[in-house]
């Protein structure tokens, strides 16, 4: 037992660094995105831009359409941009500082819909993602501060890779 926790523990050590360098936009999360997301995000489901979203989200929630992120630039609207944080506030899986201990509403979206209760490939992606975000770079944190949630500092934005 003690074996095997260890053995785990080191390949997952020696795992994460070598997938962190490797995870792409163009080679893994836009083909993830394309798969998971795009029924509801993308020019076909009739997504508005971030500004547009912005201006009326409430609209848009009722439509059942969010924002653009098919393509890199849009998608960064949701991680630094426009929107600074909401990409990891709702695909975090309820285990980030911040998340109240839930998942974010769009973390059920990372499995596929028949497969809804497989955590472990909601899972997956999810740290696809985060490599791909970078180490320390997956913050909930907003641009400003918001109740107890202080604004997002230099140093975890610096994190970033966000690799194209
Ligand atoms: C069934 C439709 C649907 C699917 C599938 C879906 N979303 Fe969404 N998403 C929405 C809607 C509607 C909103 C706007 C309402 C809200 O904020 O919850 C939204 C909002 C968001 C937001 C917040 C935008 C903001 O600036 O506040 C993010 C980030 C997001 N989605 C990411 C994703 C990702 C990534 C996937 C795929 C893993 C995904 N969504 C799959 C419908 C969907």
């Amino acid at each position: 037992m003690k074996l095997s926790l260890f053995a785990s523990v080191a390949c997952a050590a020696i795992a994460l660094p070598a997938m962190a360098a490797d995870v792409t936009y163009r080679k893994d999360v836009a083909p993830m995105l394309k798969k998971y997301c795009a029924e509801c995000h993308s020019v076909a489901a009739g997504s508005p831009s971030m500004a547009e979203f912005k201006l009326d989200e409430e609209k848009f929630k009722k439509e059942k359409v969010g924002p653009l992120s098919d393509t890199y630039e849009h998608l960064l609207q949701l991680v630094n941009g426009m929107s600074t944080g909401a990409f990891m506030r709702r695909l975090d899986d309820g285990t980030s500082p911040y998340a109240g201990g839930k998942p974010g509403n769009m973390y059920k979206y990372l499995c596929e819909r028949e497969n809804k209760d497989n955590n472990a490939e909601c899972a997956a992606n999810l740290a696809v993602l985060k490599a791909w975000v970078g180490e320390g770079g997956w913050n909930l944190n907003r641009m400003t501060t918001r109740g107890d949630v202080p604004a997002l500092t230099k140093e975890q934005m610096d994190k970033l890779k966000l690799k194209y």
